[in-house]
């Protein structure tokens, strides 16, 4: 792997170590090389104009990790309805991603179906800040991010090795996103696909009808719900 840009951090080169870095929401996603288990990537070329998640494992032939990645192969049709481009990645090398598929394939009862970068040396997992030292030094903790098609960072996501993602949440967080990014709404606390939306601040009153067409609630001048738009 090389990490080749980030805006965010002090630049770094692919020979010295990179600093452990702090990514934010809004920040660009760091581009890198890398070795996939579907073949080589420049990661901003393979998002392209998609959505993207990158999430990280602690390691391969772990519990836990087996059963995320099953989970995750069995919703990629609901990733791809979304438009979005998933990608794993584990501090294994190549050939024991592969070996390991064989095993998540068997023992979940799905064919994996995306790509798991290898990161033997741990360069993208610093370059995203998914080495959490005070929980692992070696291993790199459940990170999500959540990328739009202008590669920033929409959404990030930090489990425990202990706990394993709710992807069904993942897929409801996309949803909330990309109902903001092309309707400018926003989705209230507990929100569920069907639910109401909530109109953005940055909407004025006067143009809620034409923009609204389903119609709007006024609870308080600040408060308007509205049916979600792309139903
Ligand atoms: C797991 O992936 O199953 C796991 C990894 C590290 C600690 C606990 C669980």
């Amino acid at each position: 792997m090389s990490a080749q840009t980030n805006t965010n951090a002090a630049a770094s080169t692919a020979q010295t170590a990179i600093p452990n870095v702090i990514l934010r929401l809004g920040d660009i996603a760091p581009n890198f090389t890398a070795e996939t288990t579907q073949g080589p990537i420049d990661f901003h070329a393979w998002l392209g104009d998609s959505w993207g998640v990158l999430f990280s494992h602690p390691a391969d032939y772990t519990p836990v990790c087996t059963t995320e990645l099953g989970t995750t192969a069995k919703y990629k049709n609901q990733f791809d309805e979304r438009n979005v481009k998933v990608i794993a990645l584990s501090v294994d090398p190549l050939e024991k991603h592969h070996a390991w598929i064989n095993d998540i394939n068997e023992t979940q009862h799905t064919t994996v179906n995306f790509p798991l970068i290898a990161d033997p040396d741990r360069q993208i997992a610093f370059l995203y800040g998914m080495i959490h030292p005070n929980a692992s030094e070696n291993a790199t903790v459940r990170s999500v991010f959540v990328i739009g098609p202008d590669k920033k960072i929409k959404l990030t996501i930090n489990y425990p090795a202990s706990t394993g993602r709710n992807f069904l949440e993942i897929l409801r967080a996309i949803d909330s996103l990309q109902l903001t990014a092309n309707y400018g709404v926003a989705t209230p606390a507990n929100w569920q696909h069907g639910d109401d939306v909530v109109i953005v601040p940055a909407v004025a009153d006067a143009d809620v009808p034409a923009r609204f067409p389903k119609g709007a609630t006024y609870l308080k001048p600040y408060l308007r719900i509205t049916p979600q738009p792309n139903l």
